[in-house]
């Protein structure tokens, strides 16, 4: 305990010159951010500031051999006014769960944790409240050693900035399952929400998009075979009424906080739900059959988005239409109505920001 957060207001908020009703996603920023540092086994230097660029050295560790690793947490208003994060606490787990495999230092609950609380209080006002909008909070660390050679850095930043938003994807997701590039094999970094995983991937990104697709799902590092994830969604396939996803147990895919909450919704209301290997063969099959009822993604930005269609080794496999897609149109409207607070909270899921406590030291 006890890390003193030193804040500096900005002079001029930015607030008034933008449109709540019509938002991007993330290239909108709030007015401020926070920035911690460690240095000899500590952190130090806390701080609230306005938002704005930061200085760095040119041979700063994460920019040549990428040491960087981030997060993605939602938070909206409740009826009250009150600013509501959901599962921050998983978020949490996970950064430091992404900073051990990185070799970086782990960064105490209170300074995460007090980077949210002071962040929502000191921009409240940015969270947006028309529907599919929220505030994205972005927590990211990056290695700061400045030093050309190779070896784990000692000195890190730890930084939080928040961005009103709105929906991520527009559409159905048109998703191109790459049988050549991968993602993640056991024993690499694919658990961790580390800069390098999405680096590798914006090659075949770039390449898939001037097909048309949005997304990729990859597909294993051995056998190029079983589903893994999208890259910035886990992915769920429903097969004849059975709710399949693709188990952690390999270390290649995301711990995804929003696929825990969709299991969790998913058995509640009844259904049967498989964490388990399943192969792009199967899917195939299942469609083929006219028992490939669904697939969709989850991730915090996406929350639970639909795909449209899939590619596969030159064919395209169409997918039912959304609106007769009912499990999935289920389990993301009770998802959205607990993450603003217009459900009861039967998990616990919630973090409402103690305002109260935090504007009263906020000078
Ligand atoms: C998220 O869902 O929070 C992500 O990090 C995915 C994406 C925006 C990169």
């Amino acid at each position: 305990m006890g890390y003193k957060i030193h804040i500096e207001r900005t002079k001029r908020s930015r607030i008034g010159n933008v449109d709540f009703s019509n938002l991007p996603f993330g290239s909108i920023f709030s007015d401020h951010m926070f920035i911690a540092e460690y240095e000899n086994g500590d952190w130090d230097n806390c701080r609230v500031v306005p938002f704005g660029n930061i200085s760095i050295h040119p041979a700063l560790s994460a920019l040549h051999y990428g040491q960087a690793i981030f997060e993605g947490i939602k938070a909206e208003k409740n009826n009250e006014g009150v600013p509501i994060v959901f599962r921050p606490q998983k978020n949490f787990e996970r950064f430091n769960l992404s900073a051990e495999r990185m070799a970086m230092p782990q960064v105490p609950e209170e300074i995460f944790m007090g980077a949210i609380d002071h962040l929502l209080t000191i921009d409240r006002d940015w969270i947006p409240t028309s529907p599919d909008s929220s505030l994205y909070i972005r927590p990211f660390m990056f290695a700061a050693e400045e030093i050309v050679g190779i070896k784990p850095a000692e000195r890190f930043i730890f930084c939080v900035f928040t961005s009103p938003v709105g929906k991520y994807y527009h559409h159905p997701v048109r998703v191109y399952v790459h049988d050549k590039y991968v993602r993640a094999f056991p024993g690499g970094t694919g658990y961790a929400k580390c800069a390098g995983n999405y680096a590798a991937a914006m090659m075949p990104l770039r390449e898939i998009k001037k097909l048309g697709y949005d997304q990729i799902l990859w597909l294993d590092g051995i056998h190029h075979r079983y589903l893994q994830e999208i890259g910035t969604m886990n992915i769920f396939v429903i097969i004849d009424g059975i709710i399949i996803t693709p188990s952690l147990h390999e270390g290649t895919i995301l711990h995804g906080v929003t696929r825990d909450s969709i299991i969790t919704l998913a058995q509640e209301e009844g259904y049967v739900v498989q964490e388990r290997d399943i192969s792009i063969d199967e899917v195939i099959d299942a469609h083929n059959q006219g028992k490939l009822d669904d697939m969709f993604g989850t991730g915090t930005a996406a929350v639970l988005s639909h795909i449209g269609e899939f590619f596969y080794k030159g064919e395209v496999y169409e997918l039912p239409p959304v609106e007769l897609r009912d499990v999935s149109n289920k389990l993301r409207q009770r998802l959205i109505a607990i993450k603003s607070g217009k459900a009861e909270d039967l998990y616990g899921w919630l973090y409402h920001v103690p305002v109260g406590v935090y504007a009263a030291q906020i000078p």
